[in-house]
């Protein structure tokens, strides 16, 4: 049987061959076409606005406030990138960027002055139905975190995320989010990466409100986490998703923890039940709870300290039945790597005791061929995110991970920002490989961050930003750095070009 095609068709075909071909030629990676290229912010990283109309305080404005010298430049984010009048801007960059999509948080404190329900802010209702309508008329899907780390103060003076009513307090906070901006916002993150949040808190004691409380407080603060997340997204599951159709989950940033030399690879392992498991086990996996190496290690280790019960706070059937199951998809933040070892006779863990190393004794190092960045805790390690994701779907599943942050720190106002370019392009590649070559369903990619900003106890001297902000100008003017061009390009022809990319790990 032959089949006749028009001279339309046939030019059409060739058309196809000849650019596949190219492809080929130039060493071209295209995305699958569902694949989304985004990029993220945080309200308190870039609102400013602090105390505009009825906005109450978060914990970050108290905290950098009253205590400026946990912050390097004792700066604040009063102003920041003044988001809260420059939105219109924003989202025109993001769109010249070209993104699918858009993720910002809303900050509880504008929207809930009172951190409870009862009051509902009209100006926070008004700005974020602005910046959510305006990314829509742009055809940009707004991805929103309910949660980025800015608690109202008035939450905290009652204890926090310590105080088990905190569970209920987001879930009613949920609800309006959900009700207000459901209709027009598909893909929800309830809360921003918990465990570098309650260990930033409680372990550093560096993040707002600056509890130090090692080994208690971060244990509570998790806890109440995960039940938090789990309520917000039971809530969306049973009352919004039947009429709205959107998708929940929460974010966690997980280190990629190698072992230093094979003696380490059972401690490797412990520090990835830690830092990743402590969320992951218990959402993800079959049987929910802590993850039992880790239940198993603080149980012992508190009974040898002569405590009458584990430091880690249990979990009820009840309870684990509650969070087990609350996902929509696996929401991933990488950005960096480390060697794990046992610290030598007299050495000190150093200065990472976060994720539990202090608790298991492991220490974190760079490895010396990683290129540092201007964050003292971050070093590039690519192939990381391609091992940890082939980890995830390992150990919980085939499903649909989306990387909701990836990007690069500096402390240089460059324009010309090639270690950026260089840092994305190769991130980028193992989210190809893990597609590609491991089978990881990979559907999201959201680089860190539109606009430099302020970040956190770095204040504003780490730069993250695709886009470069002049905060010594009181305007905050906007400039697109060379990443910002390099992505679009690859927003543009979903592709990365490349010959010389290893395939193998
Ligand atoms: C993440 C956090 C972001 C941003 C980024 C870079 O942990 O979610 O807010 O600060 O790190 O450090």
């Amino acid at each position: 049987m032959y089949i006749v095609y028009s001279v339309e068709t046939m030019c059409c075909l060739k058309l196809i061959v000849f650019s596949a071909l190219i492809a080929v030629v130039r060493g071209e990676r295209r995305f699958p076409d569902a694949f989304k290229f985004g990029a993220a912010t945080a309200s308190y990283q870039v609102e400013g606005a602090w105390n505009v109309s009825d906005k109450s305080a978060s914990i970050w404005d108290t905290y950098s406030h009253k205590k400026p010298s946990v912050i390097v430049d004792e700066s604040n984010g009063d102003v920041a990138c003044d988001s809260y009048h420059k939105w219109r801007e924003d989202v025109q960059l993001a769109s010249e960027l070209g993104l699918d999509f858009y993720r910002l948080s809303l900050s509880w404190p504008r929207l809930l002055p009172n951190g409870f329900s009862n009051y509902i802010s009209e100006d926070g209702k008004r700005y974020y139905n602005d910046v959510i309508n305006g990314l829509l008329e742009k055809g940009i899907e707004p991805v929103i975190t309910l949660y980025h780390w800015d608690l109202p103060q008035k939450l905290q003076d009652l204890g926090g995320w310590t105080n088990p009513l905190i569970v209920e307090w987001f879930a009613d906070y949920a609800r309006v989010a959900y009700d207000l901006f459901g209709d027009r916002v598909k893909s929800w993150i309830t809360i921003n990466e918990g465990i570098v949040a309650c260990e930033g808190t409680y372990t550093l004691g560096s993040f707002a409100p600056g509890i130090y409380s090692p080994g208690f407080g971060s244990y509570l603060c998790n806890k109440n986490v995960l039940l938090a997340h789990a309520k917000a997204w039971r809530l969306y599951d049973e009352e919004y998703k039947p009429k709205y159709g959107g998708k929940v989950s929460l974010t966690n940033q997980i280190i990629w923890p190698q072992a230093h030399s094979e003696e380490y690879e059972d401690l490797a392992e412990l520090v990835l039940q830690m830092n990743g498991g402590l969320y992951s086990h218990a959402i993800y996996s079959k049987e929910g709870g802590w993850p039992p190496a880790v239940e198993k290690y603080i149980a012992e280790k508190s009974a040898q300290e002569g405590y009458t019960r584990s430091r880690l706070p249990p979990l009820t059937t009840e309870e684990i039945n509650l969070i087990k199951g609350t996902f929509d998809f696996y929401a991933l933040n990488y950005y960096t790597s480390w060697l794990v070892r046992s610290p030598k006779e007299g050495e000190n863990i150093g200065k990472w005791p976060l994720y539990g190393c202090e608790e298991i004794n492991a220490l974190l190092e760079p490895a010396p061929e990683w290129p540092p960045t201007s964050s003292d805790w971050f070093f590039e390690y690519p192939e990381g995110l391609r091992r940890l994701l082939s980890w995830l779907k390992k150990t919980y599943g085939d499903m649909e991970y989306r990387i909701m942050e990836n990007g690069y720190a500096s402390d240089k106002r460059d324009l010309n920002d090639v270690n950026r370019v260089n840092y994305y392009k190769t991130h980028l590649e193992q989210v190809y490989l893990a597609i590609t070559e491991d089978n990881v369903n990979v559907t999201y990619y959201t680089a860190w961050t539109l606009l430099d900003n302020f970040e956190w106890n770095d204040g504003y001297v780490s730069k993250f930003g695709l886009v470069d902000v002049d905060f010594t100008h009181p305007d905050r003017p906007r400039t697109p750095r060379s990443s910002a061009y390099y992505y679009a390009n690859v927003i543009s022809t979903r592709s990365l070009y490349d010959d010389d990319l290893k395939t193998n790990l």
